[in-house]
């Protein structure tokens, strides 16, 4: 098969890596991609929103599937853009339909899903310009801290967490009526705060059945001991420990059937991943948000734990198959620790060499924001590498993973020596 993956992040890297290991693939194309995915196939430098730029390539390439692992083509409609067109009808797309994307394009659709098939979520109401009174009536309802959520994508930055209901008040106003994330804001989901801790939940459906992925953990904030900024994520963990095998099944009754079902039940044709945020109250799943694609970094730990073959996964994910594929994991464990660029999450430079990449021993690298030119790995972004290790304990694998991050070099290099280390009390 001939395949295409879009976008150009350690997620992408991740994919690649496992789909030029598939005995089904010929040809791998990623687009735009970066200096990680240029050694598991070809670079095309196009980008993933560019519909009709991607829709000459799959034609130029015969591509036979396409993966697409960012948010925003899909929530913009690339998989309906395929759908609508009579070359590429029949080329299976990985990821939602833009009515499915709903559930991580607005998190009023999400909510009103969850509480449409009773799955658990935080309490919440609705509110733009013509309520916006009632708005501040119900924060008045809730316990600090106060959840406001844009409606809309806004590039991770939509969620604000607050201790004083003046200031939620001031920020409600702000996001709709001062257009504070732009358009993304002019509704809010207010919602209550849920006491716990975080972890994420992958699903892949054919919009028939579905996959139980590993479950993972995320570091959200730049700093270690999880301070300062937040980012789109420091390193991760999977299996997660506190996630034992009665909570999981808890996450499969209560969340993951009752989301597949009710997406059935709404007529959405889902195929392609479902990423489920929860929070782990006193050993009850509860729902923070679902999205649309694979996490990153999420996915760096997550796909090297699958032992089968993904393409095969995929294929049948197209063909609405999955029910017949087999599905092995492997039972190591994989942590990743991000390599930032200095300054991330605020102002950082790009263009610096990085070196020391043949050094590395034991762990693999997955690209993000980096960017091969000549014989030079550049910097090219804020998030730069992902080092993923496996391990017969989280210690284990995070340390080779931490060994490995010491031996590359960049001007300005960060990342958290801290990763994995909070899950240690949980006897791993
Ligand atoms: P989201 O973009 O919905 O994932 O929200 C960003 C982050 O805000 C989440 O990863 C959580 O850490 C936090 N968060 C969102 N909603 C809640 C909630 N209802 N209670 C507690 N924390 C939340
Ligand atoms: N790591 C969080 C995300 O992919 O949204």
């Amino acid at each position: 098969m001939n395949v295409l993956i879009l976008g150009s992040g350690g997620r992408e890297h991740a994919f690649a890596w496992k789909i030029a290991q598939s005995k089904k693939l010929e040809n791998l194309y990623i687009a735009p991609g970066n200096a990680g995915t240029a050694h598991c196939g070809t670079n095309v430098n196009i980008s993933a929103m560019d519909f009709e730029a991607v829709k000459n390539l799959v034609w130029e390439k015969g591509i036979d599937l396409v993966l697409v692992g960012p948010e925003d083509p899909l929530v913009k409609g690339i998989h309906d853009y395929f759908l609508a067109d009579e070359v590429l009808r029949d080329i299976p797309v990985i990821g939602p339909r833009r009515d499915g994307a709903q559930l991580e394009g607005s998190k009023d659709f999400s909510k009103q899903f969850m509480m449409k098939y009773k799955v658990p979520t935080a309490r919440y109401a609705s509110f733009d310009a013509s309520n916006l009174q009632d708005g501040y009536t119900f924060l008045e309802t809730l316990k600090a801290p106060f959840v406001l959520k844009a409606d809309g994508l806004a590039a991770g930055k939509g969620v604000l967490i607050l201790d004083d209901i003046n200031e939620a008040k001031a920020e409600l106003k702000a996001m709709i009526s001062d257009a504070k994330f732009g358009t993304a804001s002019a509704k809010v989901v207010i919602e209550e705060f849920l006491h716990g801790i975080e972890l994420s939940v992958f699903v892949l459906t054919d919009g028939k059945s579905y996959k139980l992925l590993p479950a993972a953990k995320d570091y959200k904030r730049i700093g270690e001991g999880d301070t300062g900024l937040n980012t789109g994520g420091m390193g991760a963990v999977s299996p997660v420990p506190f996630a034992d095998a009665e909570f999981l099944k808890k996450v499969e009754e209560r969340v993951v059937k009752p989301t597949v079902d009710g997406l059935i039940k709404e007529g959405i044709d889902y195929r392609g991943f479902i990423f489920v945020g929860l929070m782990n109250c006193g050993g009850d799943p509860y729902v923070i948000e679902y999205n649309c694609r694979m996490g990153d970094p999420e996915t760096e730990v997550v796909v090297p734990r699958i032992k089968s073959d993904l393409l095969e996964l995929l294929e049948a994910v197209g063909k609405q198959e999955l029910g017949k594929t087999n599905f092995e994991l492997d039972p190591r464990i994989a942590t990743t620790v991000m390599m930032v660029a200095g300054g991330y999450p605020e102002e950082y430079e790009k263009g610096h060499e990085v070196s020391g990449l043949d050094k590395v021993e034991g762990s693999i690298v997955f690209h993000a924001g980096t960017k091969q030119e000549g014989e030079k790995v550049l910097t090219n972004g804020g998030r730069l590498m992902a080092v993923t290790s496996y391990g017969n304990s989280i210690q284990e694998a995070v340390e080779k993973s931490f060994s490995n991050a010491e031996k590359i070099n960049y001007t300005g290099r960060y990342y958290r020596k801290d990763i994995g280390k909070d899950l240690l009390q949980f006897g791993n």
